[in-house]
Order: structure tokens, then sequence, then C-alpha cells
């Protein structure tokens, strides 16, 4: 019976319980089965034939297809409001496939000047050694964009916030002047994924995800997806990610992401929540130079992220400390700070239910050369947090205890 309503009408907690997902018709069972085979068989030569030939639906082989990513592909769909999805083994291998299956010798991309560091290694050497342009732009910037288009240009590709620098960008506005010109446009919404932002209602064709983050919010799987119109994915699906380059998570990995998002509504507001808190304690500390968070009331970009977030800033947020305190460099009381946390851990990655927090010049953008990083404001000082889902009273006393070291 459950398959029989429109999730994609229904608040988002129920559709992120439901969607993608019916009891087993073997035997009832509720959570969907973790169809641990590579390889599926069939009754006769005739049956497998019309299988592999498409004339039949049905499974033959793991890489192609399985009955457990098939449940997460739905999900993913309904999770951003598209009509399909595409389940793969990392973000990386979404964002590898949205870039190997759209773009060939001679086109030319645009691209976000900020982008995660093995995303800028992608777009600036693996992309260029297949013949494949790519101009950086700033995506706050229209007027820039729209200079930057050239007769070959088939892509616009940026962060919906950037990482690590939190700058958002009018997805809506790109949308359009990309549209005019036939280009599409491909939107990694890792660091804002909904109730935060909804890409493709903004106009974005493809929206691309690292699930190791929020989406599964549990630190204990890598996967990604690729998000858009059933159309649109057909090249990609066919040409490159599952069936061909094999990118596609395992069952049990899979199973994992979809157990994970049935309670993202109540992580995500959590998330938000804490997140915000702990921005504002940045905001009153003496000690802190910048926050970059556009949910606080003075960031400068605070009325985009109110029409584009509706209130849902998340829990992910940067900051720098001022120079000289004790006589430090920002840089050293930065690491002060960062060594005196208890409960937050020193880690990459985000969207666990515990906090952690990194230096983004050497970790996650470690690859991307300093010249680069500095034009993308990624400076020495910036440290990055993603706020987990603690009790908001731990989390804000483990803070004041390491900042009072500066004292
Ligand atoms: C914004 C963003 N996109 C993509 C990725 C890549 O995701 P994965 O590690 O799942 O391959 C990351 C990883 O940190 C990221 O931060």
């Amino acid at each position: 019976m459950a398959q029989e309503i429109d999730f994609q009408k229904c608040g988002f907690g129920t559709r992120m319980i439901h969607a993608g997902q019916a009891p087993d018709k073997a035997y009832g069972a509720l959570a969907t089965p973790i169809y641990q085979t590579s390889t599926f068989c069939f009754d006769t030569v005739e049956e497998g034939s019309s299988v592999f030939s498409g004339e039949r639906v049905g499974f033959a082989y793991t890489r192609g297809g399985n009955p457990t990513i098939a449940a997460l592909e739905a999900k993913y769909a309904a999770l951003e409001g598209g009509e399909a999805a595409i389940a793969t083994a990392s973000g990386m291998g979404a964002i590898g496939g949205v870039l190997v299956g759209l773009l060939s010798q001679g086109d030319h991309v645009i691209r976000g000047t900020c982008v995660y560091g093995c995303t800028d290694q992608v777009l600036r050497e693996t992309m260029s050694r297949y013949g494949v342009e790519v101009s950086e732009v700033n995506t706050g910037d229209l007027e820039a964009v729209k200079n930057a288009i050239k007769a070959n240009t088939k892509l616009i590709y940026f962060e919906s916030m950037t990482n690590p620098t939190m700058v958002l960008t009018d997805i809506e506005a790109i949308s359009k002047i990309a549209h005019e010109k036939g280009i599409k446009v491909v939107v990694d919404n890792t660091f804002t994924p909904p109730p935060e932002i909804y890409p493709l209602q903004l106009g974005a064709d493809f929206v691309v995800h690292s699930s190791t983050k929020y989406i599964n919010g549990h630190g204990d799987v890598i996967a990604g997806a690729i998000i858009g119109k059933a159309e649109d994915l057909l090249p990609i699906r066919k040409g490159i990610t599952s069936k061909i380059l094999g990118t596609t998570p395992g069952p049990i990995d899979s199973y994992l992401v979809l157990r994970g998002m049935q309670t993202m509504e109540l992580r995500m507001k959590r998330h938000c929540d804490n997140g915000l808190a702990i921005a504002k304690f940045l905001e009153s500390s003496p000690y802190v130079k910048k926050v970059y968070y556009p949910g606080l009331e003075s960031a400068e970009q605070h009325d985009l992220a109110e029409r584009l977030m509706k209130g849902n800033y998340g829990g992910i947020l940067s900051f720098e400390l001022k120079e000289g305190i004790q006589g430090m460099t920002a840089y050293d009381a930065c690491k002060k700070v960062v060594n005196a946390f208890t409960i937050p851990s020193i880690a990459v990655s985000l969207g666990d239910p515990g906090t952690l927090v990194e230096h983004a010049a050497s970790m996650t953008h470690g690859n991307v050369p300093e010249a680069e990083r500095v034009k993308a404001g990624i400076t020495n000082d910036l440290i990055r947090v993603s706020v987990g889902l603690e009790n908001i009273e731990d989390l804000l006393a483990d803070f004041q205890k390491a900042f009072s070291v500066l004292a």
C-alpha cells in the first residue's frame, strides 16, 4: 500500500522514511534486504537474454544493478525531488561520473573557484589531460559567469556552499544564464543537503552528493549520488558510472545509507540548531577574527542564505582567529585551541554524529596549489568545524574550555 503514495507530496521526514522502501516481496521483510550477491541466476537462457537486452526488467550483475541499490536510488531521487538517481561508491565517483559522462574533448567547463580539493584536482589536472578546457570563475559574480561562457561551454559546475569558505551561489540566477545558452548546471550539494537547499527546484540540472556526509550521517560509509532527470542521467548510467567504469556501491553500504536517511530530518534539525549556536558563540568570542556561516545575521550573504535555506543554515562552519593573541600567529593560536578540544575529533569529513574539526589548508585542501588556495580564500588560519549532534550545553562548555587557553 505504501508504494501507492506519491512521497514527493509528503513532508521531508515521511519521504525519507518511506520513499524507495516497500516490504520485500519474497518474505515481507519490512527493512530492505541486503542483496549481497555479485550475480543473479535465471531459469532459462531465454530469460537471461531478455534481462540482458532490457526487454524484461530484472537484475543480472550487481555492477549494473541490484535491488538494494535500486531502493537507495529511489530514495536519493526523493531526497532532492529529482526524477531519478544513480548511486555511486563515493562522492568523487558521482563527480567523476558527471564530468566523464557529459564532457568530450574540445568542450569547455566553467567551475567555481573554491571547490573540494579532489574535485579541484580532477578539474585542474585530469580534465585537461582529456582535452577539456576549464575556466575558474567566482560563481557569486553573475557578470563574470556570463563573460566566461564560450561557444563550446557545456557545463557550469559549483558547490552550493563552498568548502571550506561557506560562500553561497545564487543557483536560480546561474541556471537562468546557463539555460539561455543550452548549458547544463551541476551543483555539489554535499554541504547543504535538504532540507537546506534544493538545487533542482532552483533550476539546476544535476545534483551530486558525497553521501558519506550528512545523507548517511553516521560516519561509517563512503558513498555518493547523482540526481536529475531520467533522460539526462541515461548517458552517465549506461556509458560511465555503474555499467562501464564500475563506481557502483556495495549492497551493504547501500543498506547503511538507506538506514541513515530515514532519520535525516531529525538529524538535520539538530545539526542546524547546534551549528547556529556554535556560530554565535564564535562570533561573540574576542579571539575570533571571522566566522564563515551565512546563517548569522551579520553575515554578508545572510539575505541569500535566508532565501535559499529558509532558516536551515546547517552544521558546518569555519573560523579564523586574530593575529597576536599571546604574541602568537593566528595559525599557532588555532592549533592551540584545536588541540585543547575534548569532544570534537580532529578529522576531515562532515555530517557525522560527532563534531569534527580540521585544518583545511593542510588537510582537505592540502592538494590544492598554495597560490590557488589563497585565491579561493582558504587561508592558513582557517579552521573548519562540522558541528555534530551532541547536546549543545556539552559542546558549548567544551568550546569555552578550549578557548580559555587563549586567555
Ligand atoms: C563538497 C564535497 N564534495 C565531494 C566530496 C567527495 O566525497 P567522497 O569523499 O564521498 O568521495 C567531498 C569530500 O569531503 C566534499 O567535501
